[in-house]
């Protein structure tokens, strides 16, 4: 099921749950999105040294908590997500860099500084619960943990996960890491999914994604023009490109046909897509 057509609504999906309005990858970002126009949400997960889910970007603690100032944990430096303890990670404020020095802050909409420091890093199951209880769809993005001990494990507990969560029809599963996608494919085919990529398409790009079975490509938003959107869209697949937060481009790549744009700024682009029935 296309998690992008459920309901009414346009195609602007918030970045991070709209990573200007509020610290990156948190519930309170992904409420703003919501209250300001947003039809959907883009997160990051991360296993946890336990096996958690964690909603974080980094494969560090470092750029969006505060583990760095604080003792207990100065022998743990660089702070990799996947050697912390979920419960640890939970002990931290992922919002009180986002006061100091994220460096694209939208602060109109901002009223109570303590609600933002007060933000922890949320676990998967915390958001698929906001997801449900709103109906707001969520871009699911899996980490690449190569490398890791989470590697082999990260797709079935995701799956495990959305088993329990009662999300369906909510949820588009997307991965740089493509072979994570046809894991998923082989475990759960009815769950979408979308390749993302960043520097070059892959070979023969329709074959590719036809091979993984994915329901749509998530390019950069540089590397796409209207050619390339029509021969997706003309081979079934839908179009949804990252990171825009200009509305000229937005605007240019709606004239392109691209079905969504993943933004930092839902609030700056929300008024420019037309709304699906
Ligand atoms: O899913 C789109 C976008 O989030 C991919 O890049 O690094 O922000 O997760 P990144
Ligand atoms: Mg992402």
């Amino acid at each position: 099921m296309d998690p992008f057509l459920l309901r009414p609504f346009g195609p602007i999906c918030a970045h991070r749950g709209g990573s200007s309005l509020a610290p990156e990858n948190t519930l309170l970002a992904a409420r703003y999105a919501m209250a300001l126009g947003a039809h959907c949400w883009e997160l990051d997960v991360q296993l946890s040294a336990d096996g958690e889910l964690l909603v974080i970007h980094d494969d560090t603690l470092a750029r969006t908590t505060d583990v760095a100032a604080r003792p207990e944990f100065a022998a743990r430096a660089p702070w990799l997500v996947h050697e912390f303890l979920a419960e640890e990670v939970r002990t931290l404020s992922a919002g009180a860099w986002f006061l100091e020095s994220a460096p694209h802050r939208d602060m109109e909409h901002q009223t109570d500084r303590e609600e933002i420091a007060a933000q922890r890093v949320p676990t998967l199951r915390e958001a698929l619960a906001l997801t449900r209880a709103h109906r707001f769809p969520m871009n699911l993005e899996i980490k690449d943990h190569a490398g890791q001990p989470g590697d082999g494990l990260v797709v079935a507990r995701v799956l495990d996960l959305l088993a329990e969560a009662q999300c369906d029809g909510l949820v588009l599963l997307s991965s740089f890491r493509h072979e994570y996608l046809a894991q998923a494919r082989a475990l759960c085919p009815s769950l979408p999914t979308a390749a993302l990529v960043e520097d070059r398409h892959p070979d023969n790009l329709i074959d590719f994604l036809r091979r993984l079975g994915v329901m749509a490509y998530h390019p950069e938003y540089t590397m796409v023009d209207a050619a390339l959107v029509h021969e997706l869209h003309a081979a079934g697949l839908r179009v949804h490109v990252w990171t825009v937060n200009e509305r000229a481009h937005a605007r240019a790549l709606l004239g392109m046909g691209v079905d969504a744009l993943i933004t930092d700024w839902p609030q700056r682009l929300a008024n420019l897509a037309p709304v699906v029935a």
